[in-house]
C-alpha cells in the first residue's frame, strides 16, 4: 500500500555528494503523492541549487532560520507542525552529530527539535567519517531516542573509496519512509467507519444537510488501513478521495447510511461513527420542487434512527467508537453519550465557528480531541485530522486489543 499519499513531507538536505540524488528522491516522493518542502543547509546549497528544489518540488524551498519573507510565508513552528514526518537525506556526519547534541543552529536542526513528526535520517559519508567513533556513538543516541535510521549502504563511494556510507537508493529511502506509516497495530482486523454529512430529501432538489465535509472519517480510514486493517467506509455525499485499498459505500440519506452499516456491521470488530448523521428528516419529501406560494413554509420532521446506538446495542457486537459534535461542556456531554448509548469509546470535539469566524471541527483542516473511556481519558491536542486520525486509531487499537486480551483471559 502507498502509504505516502496526501502526507506532508519535509525533506530535509545538508552538505554531501549525495545531494544530487535527493533531486530524484523528491520526484519520486511527489510521485508517491506526498506534500514535499524542502529545507537545505547552507553546506547542501553548495551541491545542488534550491532552485532544483523549487522546480521539483513545487514549494518554495527553506533555508534560513531567521528569514523574514520566509516567516511571514510558513514559519518555522507552523512548518514544524505541517510535516507528517521529517526525512534528512543526505545527513551528513555534521548533521548527526549536531541532532545527537539537541542543537538548534539552522533552520533544519531547529525543525527536528520543534517537530513530534517522525525523523528518519539517511547518513552518507566516507567509509572512514562512518566508522568513527564519534559518529558511530551519535548514530546510537538517535537510534536509542527513536529516531529513524535508513542505511548507510555499503559499496563505490564519490571519493573512489570502497565500503560502509553511501546514501541508500531512492526507491529504498520511499520503501522505509513509507514503512514509517504502516504501524500493524490493527492488521487483519475488519473496521467500518462512517463518514460525511447526510442529505435529507425536502424535495428533488432541496435537503437538509451539515457542514460536514467528509475529511475526520476519511482520514480515519486511512489510519485505520495504514495500521493494518480492513477498512470500509460508508459514507455520505463528500469530495474526498478515496484512501487507496479502502471499500467506500455511497449513501445520500440517514437511512440509506443506517441500512448500510447495519449490513456491513455483521463483518466488522470494530466500528467508528465519524459521520455527521442528520437526527431528523422531513416526514414527506415532495416528489415535485415547492413552490413559493404562502409568506411561510412548515416541514414536518421525524427521528432517524441512531445508527451508532443500534451498532452498540446489536450482538454480538463490535468494538464501538462514537463521536460527539459539542459546542458547549464538551466533556460533560461527551461522556453522558458515552453512557447513554453504551459505547466503547467517544471522541468528542468542539464545533461551530472560533472568534475569527473560522470553521472549527466541521469543514476544517484541523481539529482537537478529547478521547474518552469507561475508565480513562486522552486528549489529543489540535493538529490536522490526518495527524489525529493516526492518534486516534492507535488508541482504539490499544483499548481492542486490551479488551481482546481480558476477554481471553476470562473465557
Ligand atoms: O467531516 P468533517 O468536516 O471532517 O468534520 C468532522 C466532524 C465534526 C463531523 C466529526 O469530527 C464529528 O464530530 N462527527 C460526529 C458528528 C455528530 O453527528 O455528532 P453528534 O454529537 O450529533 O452525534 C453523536 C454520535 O452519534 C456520532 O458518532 C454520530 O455519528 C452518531 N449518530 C448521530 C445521529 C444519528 N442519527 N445516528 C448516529 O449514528
Amino acid at each position: 500500500m502507498n502509504t505516502l499519499n496526501g502526507k506532508h513531507i519535509i525533506l530535509g538536505i545538508t552538505g554531501g555528494i549525495a545531494a544530487y540524488k535527493s533531486a530524484e528522491l523528491t520526484r519520486r516522493l511527489r510521485d508517491a503523492g506526498a506534500v514535499v518542502r524542502v529545507v537545505m543547509t547552507h553546506g547542501a546549497t553548495e551541491f545542488v541549487t534550491p532552485l532544483t528544489f523549487q522546480a521539483l518540488s513545487g514549494n518554495p524551498v527553506h533555508t534560513e532560520l531567521l528569514d523574514e519573507n520566509a516567516e511571514a510565508g510558513m514559519g518555522h513552528i507552523e512548518l514544524a507542525r505541517w510535516a507528517d514526518a521529517i526525512l534528512i537525506a543526505p545527513a551528513s556526519a555534521n548533521c548527526m552529530a549536531k541532532l545527537a547534541q539537541g542543537r538548534a543552529d539552522d533552520l533544519l536542526t531547529t525543525l527536528c527539535l520543534a517537530s513530534d513528526a517522525p525523523l528518519a535520517i539517511a547518513p552518507a559519508m566516507n567509509r572512514i567519517m562512518w566508522s568513527n567513533v564519534a559518529t558511530q556513538d551519535n548514530f546510537n543516541v538517535l537510534n536509542q531516542r527513536g529516531v529513524h535510521l535508513f542505511g548507510p549502504a555499503s559499496g563505490a563511494q564519490a571519493c573512489g573509496e570502497t565500503g560502509e556510507g553511501r546514501m541508500l537508493e531512492v526507491p529504498e529511502l520511499i520503501n522505509a519512509l513509507s514503512g514509517l506509516f504502516k504501524s500493524g497495530v490493527l492488521q487483519g482486523i475488519n473496521v467500518l467507519i462512517t463518514a460525511g454529512p447526510t442529505y435529507e430529501p425536502i424535495d428533488p432538489v432541496r435537503f437538509i444537510g451539515n457542514r460536514s465535509s467528509g475529511r475526520m472519517g476519511f482520514a480515519l480510514a486511512q489510519a485505520a488501513r495504514e495500521a493494518g486493517a480492513n477498512v470500509t467506509l460508508v459514507s455520505g455525499p463528500s469530495n474526498e478521495a478515496t484512501p487507496e485499498d479502502v471499500r467506500r459505500i455511497d449513501v445520500e440519506t440517514a437511512a440509506q447510511m443506517h441500512e448500510a452499516v447495519m449490513q456491513q456491521v455483521r463483518h466488522s470488530r470494530i466500528f467508528i461513527s465519524a459521520a455527521a448523521v442528520a437526527d431528523y428528516r422531513p416526514k414527506t419529501a415532495s416528489t415535485k420542487k415547492l413552490k413559493k406560494h404562502d409568506a411561510e413554509l412548515t416541514i414536518e420532521l421525524e427521528r432517524n434512527e441512531d445508527i451508532l446506538s443500534a451498532v452498540a446495542g446489536s450482538s454480538p457486537g463490535p468494538f464501538v467508537v462514537g463521536f460527539a459534535a459539542e459546542t458547549e461542556n464538551l466533556e460533560t456531554n461527551a461522556r453522558t453519550k458515552l453512557e447513554n448509548k453504551s459505547l466503547d469509546m467517544i471522541a468528542a470535539n468542539l464545533v461551530g465557528k472560533d472568534a475569527n469566524a473560522q470553521d472549527i471541527g466541521f469543514n476544517s483542516e484541523y481539529n482537537a480531541l478529547h478521547v474518552l473511556w469507561t475508565d480513562g481519558a486522552q486528549v489529543l491536542e489540535q493538529a490536522r485530522k490526518t495527524t489525529l486520525a493516526r492518534e486516534l486509531i492507535n488508541l482504539v487499537a490499544h483499548q481492542f486489543n486490551k479488551n481482546r486480551q481480558h476477554e481471553k483471559n476470562t473465557a
